[in-house]
């Protein structure tokens, strides 16, 4: 069995990505280590092939823990442990400057120290900044980073502390940048499942400015294949954006989830718009596609389609979200298995 290190791999995209590596590398065992924020939810990953995963309830930023958690015989880290939410970082940054870049920078260390072969780092086309509207510019691996809410700073920085750990300590590293993903699983908070949440309940669905933001949108699971393509063909030290060439004004996402939930339009509601938005992403996907061979396998229709009839059959996850009760779920599912080293299987 090969070992990798995933981190944050009971939120959205990690836990995806633990889904596909169990389900199509069968050499692989995982060991997923998550602190389990408000973001972080065991059911992501009922159902799993427990036999090949090891869940540990750690935090990036302890740097024993880490130490301790990482095996010695590690192919790879794989980082998607993170502050995720721009909201919440304009709320407040603190949270995101600890997590993003100081454990990225713990578990760089913590790479050297175990000898991983290779640090993947996963970050966001937002560290980019925004594109001009109604610009046919596209962001490239050359695009300038320009950051402009405190979590696209904070990605910004842990590409920063990864590159240094690569040009000082010779360390073979590889960072992906995407776009923004949909798919099961995703907290509510994001657009698209909030939306689906709101108008299945008749609720307003809440649409920041003029709706006209564009976002390139991305099925998670294709994000998570260009992820472990980048670890097996990726060249050390490089960047590489993965897009879906499928950018959308928010406004058209919003109808386009209305009317597959035959739901009426005037549920939308326009608020004040979030601070500092930018106004276009757009990736040029070309050099994942050229050199790691990558392509979307996911239409932007199917994938839509399928994320609804997910939140529509698993109203139960939404709803333990709600209550809050999904917090409860490692005590009730998990306490009672925790061994001497703080480790459980999940
Ligand atoms: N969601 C997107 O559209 C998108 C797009 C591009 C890149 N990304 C990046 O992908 C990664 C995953 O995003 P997501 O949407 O799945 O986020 P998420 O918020 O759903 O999940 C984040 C996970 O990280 C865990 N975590 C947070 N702080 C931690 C800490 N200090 N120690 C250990 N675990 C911690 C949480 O418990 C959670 O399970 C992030 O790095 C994000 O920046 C996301």
């Amino acid at each position: 069995m090969r070992k990798i290190f995933v981190t944050g791999g009971a939120g959205f995209i990690g836990s995806a990505f633990v889904r596909l590596v169990l389900a199509g590398q069968p050499e692989i065992h995982i060991v997923d280590y998550d602190a389990l924020t408000y973001a972080g939810n065991l059911e992501n990953l009922s159902g799993i092939d427990e036999s090949r995963h090891d869940f540990i309830k750690g935090d990036i930023c302890d740097r024993e823990s880490v130490l301790n958690a990482v095996p010695s015989d590690c192919d790879a880290i794989f980082n998607f442990a993170a502050e995720s939410h721009v909201d919440r970082s304009i709320l407040s940054a603190d949270e995101f400057l600890r997590t993003n870049i100081i454990g990225t920078q713990v578990l760089l260390d913590a790479a050297r120290a175990k000898n991983v072969r290779r640090f993947v780092q996963v970050s966001t086309d937002e560290v980019m900044g925004s594109l001009p509207d109604g610009s046919d510019e596209f962001f490239t691996e050359d695009s300038p980073l320009q950051p402009n809410s405190p979590y696209a700073a904070s990605k910004a920085s842990a590409e920063f502390v990864v590159r240094a750990a690569r040009e000082t300590h010779g360390l073979d590293t590889v960072i992906t940048r995407c776009g923004n993903n949909y798919g099961p699983r995703q907290f509510p908070e994001k657009l698209i499942p909030l939306m689906i949440a709101n108008a299945m309940n008749d609720e307003p669905l809440p649409v920041y400015g003029d709706g006209k933001n564009v976002r390139d949108w991305i099925y998670v699971d294709d994000h998570c294949r260009a992820i472990w393509l980048a670890f097996e063909k990726g060249k050390a030290g490089e960047v590489y954006n993965v897009g879906a060439r499928n950018e959308r004004e928010n406004i058209d996402v919003v109808r386009s989830l209305l009317d597959a939930l035959a739901k009426p339009h005037s549920l939308i509601k326009y608020v004040e718009d979030r601070l500092g938005h930018d106004r276009r992403y757009a990736i040029d996907p070309s050099k994942a596609e050229n050199e790691l061979g990558w392509k979307p396998q996911v239409t932007w229709e199917n994938g839509l389609a399928s994320t609804i009839s997910w939140y529509r059959e698993n109203q139960a996850w939404v709803e333990h979200i709600r209550s809050g009760d999904y917090r409860d779920y490692y005590d009730k599912m998990y306490a009672a298995r925790l061994n001497a080293s703080g480790s459980t299987q999940a």
